[in-house]
């Protein structure tokens, strides 16, 4: 059963489909108005601005907190519990070196912070941070799909796989279209839709 959502959809995959099509017209929009560069930089408020420009048209929780716990393969992201406690100390933290920003995000990505969504959102998060503090972004038509996911994976234990694997694909071109929405295909997953373990679902029945 797919997610509940505003387009009334109730197969997963036909779900996954039109998400990744909103999501991704919404983010174009997010970068070619300029908005995108109004919103606060590094801080949880200009992450929820951001997911909740790409899928208001689609979920009730746009860029709101999740109220579930979620776990994705073995690992759990942060307890409901100590979501806004972990958010209130990831905004603190520096951004102004190349390593120092992928440890934020690595941190941002622990919390995974709503329901759904967070890799494009916190994706374009990060770029926004690297753009401001660098004047660099990543260009992800450079980074392997399969290569991020497993760094991530790996990155609540270890950070020098995904550091090695961003910077590589570092660039200065930071105004290039094409670069930005690589970004944000949602297939930065394995399979074509949402694969979260819940607990504790209070929005369900
Ligand atoms: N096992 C994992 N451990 C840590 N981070 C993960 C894991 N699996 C995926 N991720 C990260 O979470 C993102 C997917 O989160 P998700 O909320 O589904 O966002 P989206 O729907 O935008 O892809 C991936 O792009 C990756 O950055
Ligand atoms: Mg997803």
């Amino acid at each position: 059963m797919a997610l509940e959502n505003k387009l009334g959809i109730t197969d997963p995959a036909e779900l996954a489909r039109a998400e990744e099509k909103i999501s991704k017209k919404k983010a174009l929009e997010l970068f070619e108005t300029g908005l995108l560069d109004t919103f606060p930089v590094g801080t949880f408020e200009g992450l929820a601005m951001i997911h909740r420009y790409l899928f208001e048209e689609i979920y009730d929780f746009a860029g709101k907190i999740r109220d579930v716990n979620i776990a994705k393969g073995n690992f759990r992201f942060a307890p409901v519990m100590y979501l806004k406690a972990a958010l209130d100390n990831i905004e603190k933290m520096p951004q102004s070196t190349f390593d120092e920003i992928i440890e934020k995000y690595v941190e941002m990505n622990i919390a995974h912070p709503f329901r759904e969504g967070n890799g494009r959102s916190t994706r374009i998060w990060l770029d926004a941070i690297l753009k401001k503090e660098l004047k660099m972004v990543i260009d992800w038509s450079k980074v392997e799909k399969e290569d991020y996911l497993l760094a991530m994976e790996r990155s609540p234990i270890k950070d020098v796989e995904i550091k090695v694997l961003l910077k590589a694909a570092l660039t200065d071109k930071i105004n290039d279209r094409e670069v930005y929405i690589k970004g944000i295909d949602a297939s930065y997953h394995y399979e074509g839709y949402n694969v979260y373990k819940t607990e504790n679902i209070r929005d369900e029945k």
